[in-house]
């Protein structure tokens, strides 16, 4: 798109800018290099507001998955800071400040019913059963599957899985929400019906939201804000504003802005995975 990209994600759709809303997560000269040398991510800095849904995309091994495993503190930064609500992630998360992880698998428990898999974390952080159960409702109902609480995982479709699966991150009540390639093995039709619900879930809480896909569109349709990685190493390639009225539907999806985002978000992919965009360090 050649007109001026908007400096705002949220501008469309709230009275407070992102600028003014407390940043929810400071990556500070993040860098990452595991211990057989591979330097996955160069420093990165990068500064996510509360309330923003934010999508890394990239090609395969640009260090999405890490930069995302860094933010949810599963791996520690080789130099650099994380802070989470502009403390380091002890002090915040005894503060209440919670996130949550949703992968590309599933991960269920085969053996448990729906609602024992829902209630899994709220059981491992011991919340006894008359505060967790009501949670465990109003999570599956948030994700259309109140009528399968009952059911095994065995008995669910995959895009059902990947409901449950949300579900289970939706009952801990997190502050943040991070979700790398969750709707990756699904077909696009159901991708498509996810990500819609998945964006009025977003707006109803606005719930600061870390997304990693490998798909233009599913890009386009959720986010705020796109960063898009280079890869060897990982790093900033560039960052693109979405800023179009919420929560979006499939009007979005048929508009020619949305064919028009996703016309310029293939052609910077497209220079990110060069080797000249790949060899350069910052
Ligand atoms: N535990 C690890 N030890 C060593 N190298 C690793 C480790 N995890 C990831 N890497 C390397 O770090 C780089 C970034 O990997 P990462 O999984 O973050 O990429 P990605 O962008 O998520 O890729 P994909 O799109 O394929 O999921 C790759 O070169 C990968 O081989
Ligand atoms: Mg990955």
């Amino acid at each position: 798109m050649n007109a001026p990209l908007p400096s705002d994600p949220l501008d469309a759709h709230t009275t407070r800018r992102a600028a003014d809303r407390p940043p929810a997560v400071e990556v500070l000269s993040a860098e990452k290099i595991f211990a057989n040398g591979t330097r996955a991510l160069a420093p990165i800095d990068l500064t996510i507001a509360e309330g923003e849904f934010l999508t890394l995309i990239g090609p395969s091994g640009c260090g999405k998955s890490t930069l995302l495993k860094l933010i949810a503190n599963l791996i520690q930064p080789s130099d650099g800071r994380i802070l989470w609500w502009r403390g380091d992630f002890g002090q915040v998360g005894q503060g209440g400040r919670g996130l949550a992880f949703v992968f590309q698998e599933p991960t269920l428990m085969p053996w448990a019913r729906v609602d024992a898999n829902v209630r899994l974390p709220l059981d491992l952080a011991d919340v006894p059963r008359g505060k967790a159960d009501p949670r465990v409702s109003d999570a599956l109902a948030r994700v259309g599957l109140s009528a399968f609480a009952r059911h095994f995982p065995r008995q669910l479709s995959g895009g059902m899985k990947m409901r449950v699966s949300i579900a289970r991150a939706l009952a801990t009540d997190p502050n943040l929400l991070l979700m790398d390639e969750p709707f990756g093995a699904l077909d696009e039709f159901t991708r498509n019906k996810l990500d819609d619900d998945l964006v009025k879930l977003w707006w109803e809480r606005k719930l600061t939201t870390v997304f990693v896909t490998h798909s233009i569109y599913e890009a386009v349709f959720l986010s705020t804000r796109i960063v898009v990685l280079a890869a060897n190493p990982g790093r900033i390639f560039r960052t693109m504003t979405i800023d179009e009225p919420q929560p979006r539907s499939q009007d979005f999806r048929d508009s020619a802005r949305f064919a028009a985002y996703c016309r310029e978000l293939s052609t910077w992919l497209a220079e990110a995975s060069l080797p000249s965009a790949s060899g350069v360090t910052p």
